[in-house]
């Protein structure tokens, strides 16, 4: 089974045809699966991530044919193009630099608790929400991140990304969710979530999760609906519904 792998090295990206040896007749590989035998075989130095193989660390994302995929569990066909998620920064060949979208959050996650009682009940939403593992593929076509690669000044992974994107929107949410977090928290955390470029979302068609998070449902429109409550020209009264 032949598939082209980009490479990504000294600044410069390239393509090499691979041909998959399966190991049963009908075997339908895992992305992974095709990337280990590559370098395994002809590709030694072939760089990309994985940890878990089990959907539960989220770091082997790579782009299939220009759409984000988690390696380990998605399945890769004859003639498939494999390359870095085109969201983040490439550092070789598959292996992207995840800090800047980490380093934004910095400061931002601190909760202003109201308690240490445990026995509250937190709502189903939150713990929807928990099923994030940060894989970061909700970032392809988001217009909040889009923001950071059309701007120099915004596109410092080193310093954190001025933008935010649905995951940071997401850990945003959580906060304002957690019944341990306080008035003020839940506040500060919209304030943060309209800092990071909430206004991105009144338009958009909506954001995509690896796992399946209704981002929309759970994070995007509540949000988008706290902030129509404070007011304010940039979030106006919604006259239409935001595609789910
Ligand atoms: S709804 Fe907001 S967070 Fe989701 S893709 Fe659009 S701009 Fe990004
Ligand atoms: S919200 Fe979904 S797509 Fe985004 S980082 Fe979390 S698991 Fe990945
Ligand atoms: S290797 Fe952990 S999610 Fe794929």
């Amino acid at each position: 089974m032949k598939v082209k792998i980009e490479l990504y090295r000294d600044g410069k990206s390239f393509k090499v045809e691979y041909d998959y040896a399966r190991r049963e007749p009908d075997e339908k590989p895992m992305i992974l699966d095709v990337l280990l035998q590559a370098q395994a075989t002809d590709i030694p130095d072939l760089a990309f991530r994985y940890g878990c193989r089990a959907r539960n660390c989220g770091v082997c994302t790579v782009d299939v044919n220009g759409r984000p995929r988690l390696a380990c569990r998605a399945r890769i066909r004859e003639g498939d193009q494999v390359s870095a998620v085109n969201t983040l920064p490439p550092l070789a060949d598959l292996v992207v630099r995840r800090d800047g979208v980490a380093r934004q959050m910095r400061g931002r996650l601190a909760s202003v608790a109201q308690g240490n009682d445990l026995n509250q009940d937190t709502p189903d939403d939150y713990h929807a929400l928990t099923a994030c593992i940060e894989c970061y593929a909700c970032l392809h076509n988001c217009p909040m991140h889009a923001r950071n690669i059309q701007n120099d000044a915004a596109a410092s992974p080193a310093k954190g990304y001025l933008w935010g994107n649905p995951f940071s929107l997401l850990k945003l949410q959580m906060l304002r969710m957690d019944p341990l977090s306080s008035e003020a928290g839940r506040e500060q955390a919209l304030e943060h979530a309209k800092e990071l470029g909430l206004d991105a979302c009144r338009d958009c068609k909506g954001c995509k999760c690896g796992v399946g998070i209704d981002l929309m449902g759970k994070v995007v429109q509540p949000m988008l609906e706290a902030a129509r409550e404070q007011g304010g020209a940039q979030y106006p009264p919604s006259h239409v519904l935001l595609r789910t």
